[in-house]
């Protein structure tokens, strides 16, 4: 099958991403720099649109050298919640942070002369 054009890259600003329609699926194309991650918009939960939730920054927990807490902090990487019960992934590997088992279909996303292209397989 091939590329499918879905939109500018411009049109889609760092931080941000945007949700297509095409193929027969919904997709969330998002933007962290430079690079694009695109995953289906069903969470492999419960079926819920993952692509629609809310990002946040991941939290993570800094521990002594004993391994006492020492309060929480953001780690640098951000997630992406699903809005139906909150399971959250990691917005560039799909993983969920807590079973590495769970996590996001990614679709192969490519940019050329500044044209956004999602490759389907099936
Ligand atoms: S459907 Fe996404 S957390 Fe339940």
């Amino acid at each position: 099958m091939p590329d499918i054009r879905v939109g500018k890259f411009d049109d889609i600003a760092d931080g941000d991403h945007k949700i297509y329609a095409t193929n027969g699926r919904e997709v969330g194309v998002f933007r962290v720099g430079q690079n694009l991650h695109a995953w289906e918009n069903h969470c492999p939960h419960a079926g819920g649109p993952i692509c629609q939730g809310k990002i946040f920054g991941q939290v993570g927990e800094v521990l002594s050298p004993g391994k006492e807490s020492r309060g929480l902090c953001y780690t640098g990487r951000k997630h992406i919640v699903c809005p139906w019960h909150g399971f959250e992934f990691d917005i560039e590997t799909g993983k969920h942070p807590g079973d590495a088992h769970t996590r996001l279909r990614g679709i192969p996303v490519s940019v050329k002369d500044g044209d956004i292209y999602l490759t389907f397989n099936r």
